[in-house]
């Protein structure tokens, strides 16, 4: 609570640092295209005209524009993600949607989530949802509707149902963020399966535990497995429905204490994936149907307190808002390392490559230009006229492959660096 910074709505979000990193990318591979673009034009011209540049070479070149068009492509729809893990119950769709701050995903009696649901940015202002393996866009006109559509849905616990929500309604989706809801990790035997279709490309991993109990042996066995596929994975625990613990107040600190050296020997000793400071700072004791009660009085112009359950909602709710905080941090910073890092060394090569293959065309040209020299002085005027124009032509060459090389190895580098 001593970080005012951490609580003031308008705090510029952390979630920036990938956001600003997803544009300077796609713009420095929009750059990138334009020269390759721009460079397989002149190359074939000098295969055309002169045949300095063999067939081989030219088809090289044009493999590049492709490489360059694919990589766009990726990079259009990178984007960091974010899956919720933990026993049925404990309230992983409740978390999410007081993350989005409104009720999406239908949770409580009667809507246990029965499949994996994500829930992702759309940038035309509808809601619709689309099942595995089809293109049919369902219509979502409200959310009522929505959690009817997932009931009848029959689908396979492992299946993946995608929810396309309105990039304006909520800062997360604006930004990028793809949220993954699960079904209870008790309901299943198929959690290879699940690793394997959904967590692989996660940069956030977050365990929602049920503060009133212990974390179960099937918590515990999901995160090892998802440690040993994956290399040290970003995972934040949530001891949700801490409003639990204000009816017993004597206990409280108690409870609190306990729970926190166990989620801390979780990630440090036994799935090894922080050290004791890291891991202090990845466990919250929160609650999330407060914390959503709570955001849609705001929205409505009431005070956030009106949502409280217990005593003791204002910790509560500053623990959330700092569960946010650090959460947008680390996965910003996961995604733009394993995300972008790829792309960078991909586009360093081509430019590597492109930069060599024009260091050696210029060669050839120079050599070229000596040799057309020495046999100037033995023709004819009438031909003079045309040796001069091929020099003149030459000398462009040289100097446009010149200037794009250079320009080319010091924007790619230099934005790489960056
Ligand atoms: P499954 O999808 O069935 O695996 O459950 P889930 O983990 O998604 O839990 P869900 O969000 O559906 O929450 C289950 C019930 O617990 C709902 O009735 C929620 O309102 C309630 N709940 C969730 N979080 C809290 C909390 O922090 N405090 C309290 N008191 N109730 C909560
Ligand atoms: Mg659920």
């Amino acid at each position: 609570a001593s970080d005012t910074r951490l609580y003031q709505p308008n705090g510029k979000s952390p979630l920036q640092i990938f956001v600003r990193a997803k544009k300077k990318i796609n713009d420095i591979y929009g750059e990138i295209e334009e020269y390759v673009l721009e460079t397989t034009t002149f190359i074939n011209a000098l295969h055309a005209e002169a045949e300095i540049v063999d067939k081989a070479e030219r088809e090289l070149f044009e493999s590049y524009v492709y490489k360059v068009a694919a990589i766009r492509e990726v990079l259009q729809r990178d984007h960091m993600k974010v899956a919720f893990f933990g026993r049925t119950s404990n309230g992983k769709s409740s978390v999410i949607n007081a993350m989005l701050r409104e009720k999406i995903l239908p949770s409580g009696i009667g809507h246990t989530t029965n499949c994996f649901c994500q829930v992702e940015g759309n940038d035309g202002g509808e809601a619709y949802l689309m099942t595995e393996g089809s293109a049919e866009k369902l219509n979502v006109v409200n959310i009522k509707q929505l959690a009817n559509a997932l009931c009848q849905e029959k689908l396979c616990e492992s299946s993946l149902v995608r929810i396309f929500w309105p990039r304006e309604r909520c800062s997360l989706l604006r930004d990028d963020v793809v949220f993954v809801d699960s079904p209870g990790v008790d309901v299943s035997a198929n959690l290879d399966d699940w690793i394997d279709n959904h967590c692989l490309n996660a940069d956030v991993f977050v365990l929602v535990l049920n503060a009133e109990s212990t974390m179960t042996r099937a918590e515990k066995q999901f995160f090892h497995t998802v440690s040993q596929k994956l290399s040290k994975p970003n995972i934040f625990i949530l001891n949700n429905r801490w409003d639990a613990s204000a009816n017993e107040p004597e206990c409280q600190e108690s409870v609190k204490s306990q729970h926190t050296e166990r989620c801390i020997d979780f990630l440090t000793k036994e799935l090894k994936v922080s050290n004791e400071r890291e891991a202090a700072e990845r466990v919250f004791f929160v609650s999330a149907r407060e914390t959503l009660q709570a955001r849609i009085e705001e929205a409505k112009g009431n005070p956030p307190h009106m949502g409280a359950i217990a005593e003791g909602f204002q910790i509560r709710y500053f623990e959330f808002q700092d569960f946010e905080r650090k959460f947008e941090e680390c996965i910003s910073k996961s995604a733009v390392k394993t995300k972008f890092q790829q792309h960078s060394s991909r586009g360093k090569s081509v430019s590597g490559d492109m930069r060599s293959m024009l260091d050696n065309i210029f060669e050839r040209i120079t050599i070229f230009r000596n040799l057309k020299q020495d046999q100037k002085t033995m023709l004819t005027d009438r031909i003079q006229g045309t040796e001069t124009q091929m020099m003149q032509v030459t000398r462009d060459m040289k100097l446009k492959i010149h200037t794009m090389v250079e320009e080319v190895e010091e924007k790619v580098s230099k934005a790489l660096n960056e």
